[in-house]
């Protein structure tokens, strides 16, 4: 592997601390081309432009998919990743989505740790703060025929993150737009679903909501997910979260949830929920929590549900099942506890 490194570090302890969520990004990138059918050498360089020309395949019709992880310090200064190859997996699996080549898992690894390394000192330590890392791949040939690109780009850019909801979460039922339907790109992490989602989350935020959740795209009877994560609710004393579907992300945090929370002998059960349930569950006081899982926000408690005409409110207590699965699962990323599911990897 190439490596060119900066002259001089931009990395300044907290001066993006008061920035938007990743918006100031680490001294390198890795860079891998893939052309002729197969993977080129991979570069690390300083993080900066790159060449394209206004015929770049995917700025035309998006075949570009990403990843979200976060690099953690310990408290020996450690440096650790959390699960890392269901990440390289998921990659995979949206890649064959979207008719991109898979990149060896191996290569996805290495550049990646190449770069933690050197640049180390811009993992954040404290409570919520991480190195958020941003893999990702787009169609780079220049051609505007409607074929999949004959070439592809690999780059991993990473930036020092803090809580990604800092405030309450208050979020709408859209009944009338889909994140996701049957048979489309919902379990890929694919650049276009986000994009997708802009128009009806923004109408959401203008109502004075921080995020949507997401109904199935046939009825719009079935929760499907919250913003950009995954979504739990507590019934009595056990937990429930949609089963996985080709319209649901198969999130890594969501997984890590169903197991953690089984380890601490919480039951969590995957079934289909309607919203009627939900609302009349919540007016019965059966339904007491809401949360949603993902690797930017780790774990975010839901403060209320619009549905309809109706405002489900959640009591924030301080003995939740979100709150215990949280603090479960940050001690296992920072390094504060024992991993008996083999799940921290030190760089
Ligand atoms: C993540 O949680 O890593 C995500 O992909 C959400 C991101 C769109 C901010």
């Amino acid at each position: 592997m190439k490596i060119e490194k900066v002259n001089q570090s931009r990395c300044d302890k907290d001066n993006w601390r008061d920035t938007e969520f990743g918006s100031v990004f680490s001294d390198h990138m890795f860079i891998v081309n893939y052309k002729n059918g197969q993977w080129q050498e991979g570069q690390i360089k300083p993080y900066g432009a790159i060449n394209i020309l206004p015929s770049l395949h995917s700025l035309h019709y998006g075949q570009a998919i990403f990843e979200g992880m976060k690099a953690y310090k310990g408290p020996k200064d450690e440096t650790f990743l959390f699960r890392p190859d269901q990440n390289a997996k998921r990659f995979n699996k949206s890649a064959v989505r979207m008719c991109m080549p898979e990149i060896p898992e191996d290569l996805f690894l290495e550049g990646l740790f190449e770069l933690l390394k050197l640049d180390e000192k811009w993992i954040p330590h404290g409570e919520s703060s991480a190195l958020y890392i941003r893999p990702f791949m787009f169609a780079s040939s220049n051609f505007i025929k409607a074929n999949p690109s004959d070439e592809y780009t690999f780059i991993i850019i990473t930036c020092p993150v803090q809580a990604y909801y800092k405030g309450e979460v208050h979020v709408k039922v859209e009944l009338d737009y889909t994140r996701a339907s049957s048979g489309g790109t919902g379990a890929a992490k694919a650049a276009g679903n986000y994009g997708a989602s802009f128009f009806p989350a923004k109408k959401a935020q203008e109502e004075g909501f921080q995020q949507l959740i997401w109904t199935d795209g046939n009825n719009h009877q079935f929760i499907e997910e919250s913003g950009t994560m995954n979504i739990f609710f507590r019934r009595n004393d056990e937990l429930i979260t949609p089963p996985l579907s080709d319209s649901i992300l198969p999130g890594i945090t969501r997984d890590s949830l169903i197991k953690l929370a089984d380890h601490i002998g919480i039951p969590c059960k995957e079934e289909k929920i309607g919203l009627e349930k939900i609302a009349l569950g919540h007016r019965l006081g059966n339904i007491t929590e809401a949360f949603g899982a993902g690797t930017a926000a780790t774990v975010a408690s839901i403060n209320s549900i619009t549905y309809k005409d109706q405002k489900l409110s959640f009591e924030d207590k301080s003995d939740s099942f979100a709150r215990k699965l949280k603090t479960e699962l940050q001690n296992l990323q920072y390094g504060r506890s024992e991993d008996p599911f083999g799940w921290r990897v030190t760089v």
